[in-house]
């Protein structure tokens, strides 16, 4: 099994262990079309074609591992062909096929996942990997119309610890709320990633995330997560948290030269 579905294997653990994937909760893609051998490029498709509900014209003749709708991850950790399949994009570039290993049809999200990886290849990003998933802490935020503003979860989270902001130096940007597995949740994560995040909230549901692989777009939402976890800790002690000063994270940015 190639290295990448390995990896959504153990993230996917990870994701149950820390009690963010109730149920068939989340899901992850990876862009594997640099990584799959030619025969199994080559194999003929035991599903679909089935539409993406989008046109996306970067992702001609791609390759993604992608969780399987309705699937659990604590059972895709164990068995990740089983709940999972390889889809490769048709030359249409709105409809996919299921080419491996069993007909598991791709999760309700993929939408989103695929408009948002068809914006990082138009972009140039080295970015392969998406993960959506439900953090108790970081979805709580949302519920909160203070911490939807712009950027104030993000000051807030960066200031709790420092390695919060250097291991997820873009932030946290915000995706108000819109129905799951649709269209408008695509372009408006999208639009939000194009704000300059690798890490959205999508409101009152969950986060999404992109990186170069899924365990390093896992790392960022656990971070931040972790962040949140400290807050509420000192808020059940009683007090607001005074954070580190501006001075105290500018310092951070100069010195390891973050983006923001
Ligand atoms: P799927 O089981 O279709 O991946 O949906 C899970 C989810 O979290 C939807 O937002
Ligand atoms: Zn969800």
């Amino acid at each position: 099994m190639i290295t990448e579905i390995q990896q959504t294997a153990e993230v996917a653990g990870y994701l149950w262990e820390k009690g963010w994937a109730e149920r068939n909760g989340g899901n992850i893609t990876v862009n594997i079309t640099e990584s799959i051998d030619p025969d199994t490029k080559s194999l003929p498709p035991i599903a679909g074609p089935f539409p993406i509900g989008k046109t996306l014209p970067r992702l001609k003749g791609c390759f993604f591992y992608c969780k399987g709708t309705q699937k659990r991850m604590r059972d895709l950790a164990r068995a990740p062909m089983a709940n999972g399949s390889i889809i490769r994009i048709c030359d249409d570039c709105s409809s996919y096929e299921i080419i491996a290993e069993n007909p598991v049809k791709p999760t309700s999200e993929l939408p989103s996942h695929l408009a948002v990886h068809d914006y990082l290849l138009s972009k140039g990003s080295p970015y392969r990997a998406s993960l959506h998933t439900h953090p108790i802490e970081l979805v709580a935020l949302t519920h909160s119309r203070k911490w939807m503003e712009k950027d104030a979860a993000t000051r807030m989270l960066w200031s709790m610890i420092p390695e919060t902001k250097a291991f997820c130096p873009r932030g946290l940007g915000m995706v108000p709320y819109l129905l799951p597995s649709g269209v408008e949740l695509a372009e408006a994560t999208i639009k939000a990633i194009d704000d300059d995040y690798d890490v959205v909230m999508w409101e009152k549901h969950g986060v999404f995330a992109v990186d170069t692989d899924i365990m390093s777009a896992f790392d960022q939402v656990d971070v931040l997560n972790k962040a949140a976890q400290i807050y509420i800790a000192a808020r059940n002690m009683g007090f607001e948290p005074d954070g580190m000063t501006d001075a105290q994270m500018q310092e951070l940015t100069d010195v390891f030269g973050l983006p923001k």
